[in-house]
């Protein structure tokens, strides 16, 4: 489909592939394999002499449908759907980088990707740094001759802290390295990262994508090259591919995504002010508040501030008094969700030093400045009045 259209319209008719029916809803196609009219048919399929769909690791009608309009989205030439956002990251290692590589990551990212980097893929002879992504100066310090990949994710979880995509890139492209970013929080809504000259954009299906917390999912999308020659063949071999009914899923919330997202950030925005004037808030992190030492950055590479943001509660003492006081405000409430996922229309809330980073050591935490007394909110599509009430008897005096 056409590219010139904007993103509301892609995000409903891009990549639509009709069958013989002429289905107006795009079709599930839950099959495993595919058949032919002959052994030579089968044998040209199968060798990609002649187009056509193989097996479902790596060929299925529905799922090409997601990736044909993730790609265009992001502005992307092409796209491998995957099982969830971290057999997208795999898949990316995989096809990559090989023994002897080191990767620079930063080091405020999803615990599970720190996780993937620092103990999996080490074991396997990829060596990774991991820098304070805000700051240019720390991920040119980090440089090595063997640098083969820079990993970003900005906004970052939790601390929402902003890469200079501008910066990330001419580092990149001075050391020959592939550049990559989890454009998770923002989604190409808000931001495409390939537009500044990013290598490849990383994606979890399951968080803004599906929005409803059912599905997971993921995807890589940039040249078709890399896409084709050195990811399709990690799916073919090792096999982290998308069911097609959870394409199917992703397909119907890439449909509704500019509007969820677009309203879900102005919500957060309205969250985050009314939060920042709380007497039991320390620090209230999101790119959308003048207060964000990145404010300017954000708004320049960004088309909103996203939906998620993370908050420090007040609490006199150390680290586990910090903790008390921050679990005992995620028991009080009553609306939001206590739960890990984000970019649900329902709002969530988590206290990532024991949940999603939980598993991090003391030092990488630290590394993270990820904080005892550190909550993360992912603001859905209630109301917002509901939700400030919510925080509000949460937050209240112990
Ligand atoms: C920023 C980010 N990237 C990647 C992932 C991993 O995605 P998945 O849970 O689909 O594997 C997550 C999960 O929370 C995430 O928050």
């Amino acid at each position: 489909m056409d590219d010139h259209f904007d993103t509301d319209t892609l995000a409903i008719r891009a990549g639509t592939e009709r069958s013989q029916f002429q289905e107006h809803s795009e079709a599930l196609f839950l099959t495993s394999s595919f058949v032919y009219g002959s052994a030579a048919e089968a044998a040209a399929k199968f060798g990609g002499s002649e187009d056509g769909y193989v097996y479902s690791r790596f060929s299925n009608p529905t799922v090409r449908m997601f990736e044909r309009r993730l790609a265009t989205l992001e502005g992307g030439e092409d796209c491998i759907a995957t099982s969830s956002g971290m057999a997208a990251t795999l898949a990316l290692a995989l096809g990559t980088l090989k023994s002897g590589d080191h990767v620079i990551c930063g080091a405020s990212v999803f615990g599970a990707t720190v996780t993937l980097f620092s103990t999996l893929l080490a074991r396997f002879g990829i060596e990774t740094s991991f820098v304070r992504g805000a700051d240019p100066a720390a991920w040119r310090a980090a440089v090595q001759p063997n640098t083969r990949l820079l990993y970003c994710e900005t906004p970052s979880n939790p601390l929402m802290e902003i890469v200079d995509l501008a910066e990330f890139v001419k580092l990149g492209r001075e050391l020959g390295a592939l550049t990559a970013v989890d454009n998770c929080f923002c989604t190409p809504v808000l931001q495409r990262p390939l537009d500044f000259g990013v290598d490849v954009v990383t994606h979890t299906g399951t968080k803004f994508i599906d929005g409803q917390g059912r599905a997971m999912g993921g995807a890589v999308v940039g040249r078709r090259a890399l896409i084709q020659d050195a990811l399709l063949p990690v799916l073919r071999t090792a096999g982290p591919c998308l069911s097609p009914f959870n394409a199917w899923v992703l397909l119907k919330g890439l449909e509704t995504l500019p509007l969820r997202i677009r309203a879900q950030s102005a919500a957060a925005l309205e969250l985050a002010r009314w939060l920042q004037a709380q007497p039991a808030v320390a620090q209230v992190n999101f790119p959308g508040l003048d207060s964000h030492p990145q404010a300017a950055l954000a708004r320049a590479q960004q088309q909103g501030p996203g939906a998620v943001l993370s908050f420090v509660v007040k609490a006199d003492g150390d680290a586990a008094a910090q903790r008390r006081r921050a679990w005992q405000a995620i028991d009080r409430v009553r609306l939001f969700s206590i739960t890990g996922n984000l970019g649900d229309t329902r709002s969530t809330i988590t206290h990532p030093a024991s949940t999603t980073h939980g598993r991090l050591t003391p030092e990488a935490r630290e590394r993270a400045g990820i904080t005892e007394g550190l909550l993360r909110i992912s603001v859905g599509l209630e109301s917002v009045t509901d939700l400030k009430a919510d925080l509000a008897q949460a937050l209240s005096a112990p």
